[in-house]
């Protein structure tokens, strides 16, 4: 990358690809980073941008904290979900406020939890776990990777923990929710030996995405 610029200052950002990726990408634009155009249609994991001492990594958006607790990405976005799920040793500097959701326990409509084994499918094995024991309530848990709609509709768990976002996935398979979890909206997270070693460069990004959000 460099044009003489020492590692050093070149500040890695790990971005999360998907849903939120565009919403970060507009936030960053929006407090003045001008980032290229292969940033709306490239299918490139490694991006410079020399012009602004910025790398970005585009993960997929559960590795994130990953990639940001290795300390091979400074800073990253990720979404609390993720933070919940993941409880990754990084510092949450600022919620972003964007790509609102929230995490849910759905089911199939008028249906009760199975008595004897209850089996709840999600994603997030972690939150649902600790929110179900929280409720008093053993149950078994079920990961998938996705498309998790699908497991009480064919009779793999009486419940999933998921997110919401517009609520359409659920209204088109049927399904309605029980109870809220907790809300969702992204953050920025640093490493903290970045955070020590390039508090300039991270400052500077806090400030100026702070201005925005
Ligand atoms: C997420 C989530 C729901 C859906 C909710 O899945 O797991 O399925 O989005 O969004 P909605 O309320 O706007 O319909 P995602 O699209 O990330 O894919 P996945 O099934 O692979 O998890």
């Amino acid at each position: 990358m460099n044009r003489g610029v020492p590692m050093s200052e070149i500040l890695t950002m790990a971005m999360p690809k998907g849903r939120i990726f565009e919403e970060a990408v507009e936030l960053l634009r929006k407090a003045g980073y001008s980032l290229p155009p292969e940033f709306d249609d490239s299918r490139k994991l490694i991006i410079d941008v020399p012009e602004e001492n910025l790398r970005f990594i585009l993960a997929k958006p559960m590795d994130v904290a990953t990639y940001v607790e290795h300390g091979v990405a400074d800073v990253g976005i990720a979404g609390k979900d993720v933070l919940l799920e993941e409880e990754r040793d990084v510092y949450e500097l600022l919620d972003l406020k964007i790509s609102h959701c929230y995490l849910a326990v759905a089911g199939l409509p008028d249906t009760k939890m199975n008595d004897v084994t209850p089996r709840v499918a999600t994603k997030y094995p972690n939150v649902a776990e600790a929110y179900f024991r929280e409720q008093g309530e053993q149950v078994e848990i079920i990961k998938l990777n996705g498309s998790i709609e699908l497991a009480p509709i064919i009779g793999l768990s009486d419940r999933i923990v998921d997110i919401v976002s517009t609520g359409r996935t659920m209204r088109e398979n049927g399904l309605v929710e029980y109870e809220r979890i907790v809300d969702v909206t992204s953050r920025l997270i640093v490493n903290p030996v970045s955070y020590r070693i390039k508090d300039e460069q991270i400052d500077e990004l806090v400030t100026r995405l702070y201005g925005v959000v």
